[in-house]
């Protein structure tokens, strides 16, 4: 019997299920349609229609990465973050549904119309620093990586969106050498205790940079060298935001407050983890 759209979907959830994969029917039609090349409204409305060999080893390819746990956004080569598509590969993380925390507080903190100087430390593909510059078109901003190969995917996202006249993207360890002043410091560093990476799910552990996950021993190390550079960097009254992992909230607060920072309350991810620590500097 000749494959269907349908058949073969189903067939992919299921082989999807057994690799233990967390959203087998969602990814099982991504990969269908991305190897088909049909739409999803194709595959809801005419769910009978027959497709080619060439169709299916097409499909197949797909799926055996994804069976390996190569992350989605890997294999299909964009991610979703805020309202935008980002290019994505091997080398840089991708952009998780939380991290759009930051672009909220950057939406809150900086009026429309204000040429705001932003700086997004730890870049990777560029979708927090990005998606701050398409919300806000009289800004401009800076984006630090440690990775060149990541930062080749911001500035092809950057190009890509439009953002580029706007966007300076350089490679550098944190704010070193970095001028200021920023009216707003946005960062999502790598904060995973090196001890816990190898526990993690393979489509992190396996696949994402190390580089974008290994926060030293106690995850925290990243956050201590930032830090200490926010006040030189901040302009008076200026605000910062930082993505931090679970149960680290206090204690990057307290890292702020360290250097005469004021903090708020913590923001509270879907899951009801605090998901970002804000603050500013003295005005
Ligand atoms: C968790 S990823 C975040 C990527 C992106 N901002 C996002 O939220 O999707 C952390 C990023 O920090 C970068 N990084 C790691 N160490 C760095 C350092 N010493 N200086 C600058 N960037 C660094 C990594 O290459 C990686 O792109």
């Amino acid at each position: 019997m000749s494959e269907t759209l349908v058949s073969l979907w189903t067939a992919a959830r299921r082989r999807l299920e057994a690799a233990g994969v967390d959203s087998p029917v969602i990814d099982a039609r991504l990969l269908l349609e991305a190897g088909a090349g049909v739409g999803r409204v194709d595959i809801v409305t005419d769910p009978r229609r027959p497709v080619s060999a060439d169709q299916v080893a097409a499909v197949e390819a797909l799926l055996r990465r994804r069976e390996a746990r190569e992350p989605i956004g890997h294999i299909l080569g964009r991610k979703g973050f805020w309202t935008m598509d980002f290019a994505v590969n091997a080398d840089v993380l991708s952009p998780r549904p939380e991290t759009e925390l930051l672009v909220e507080v950057a939406m809150e903190t900086l009026p429309k119309g204000w040429p705001a100087r932003v700086l997004d430390l730890g870049v990777g593909s560029g979708a927090i620093l990005l998606s701050v510059l398409a919300e806000r078109p009289h800004s401009t901003g800076v984006g630090v990586d440690a990775s060149e190969a990541a930062l080749a995917v911001a500035r092809a996202n950057a190009a890509r969106h439009g953002l580029s006249d706007r966007a300076t993207l350089q490679l550098g360890d944190w704010a070193e050498g970095i001028e200021g002043p920023f009216d707003l410091i946005l960062s999502n560093p790598p904060y995973i205790p090196s001890g816990d990476i190898a526990g993690l799910d393979p489509e992190v552990a396996k696949w994402e940079p190390r580089l974008a996950l290994d926060g030293g021993p106690d995850g925290l190390e990243p956050y201590r060298r930032i830090m200490a550079e926010l006040p030189r960097l901040l302009a008076p009254g200026a605000a910062f935001a930082f993505e931090v992992g679970r149960g680290q909230a206090e204690a990057v607060q307290a890292l702020a407050e360290a250097q005469g920072l004021t903090t708020t309350t913590p923001r509270m991810d879907l899951a009801g983890i605090p998901r970002v620590v804000a603050g500013r500097r003295a005005a």
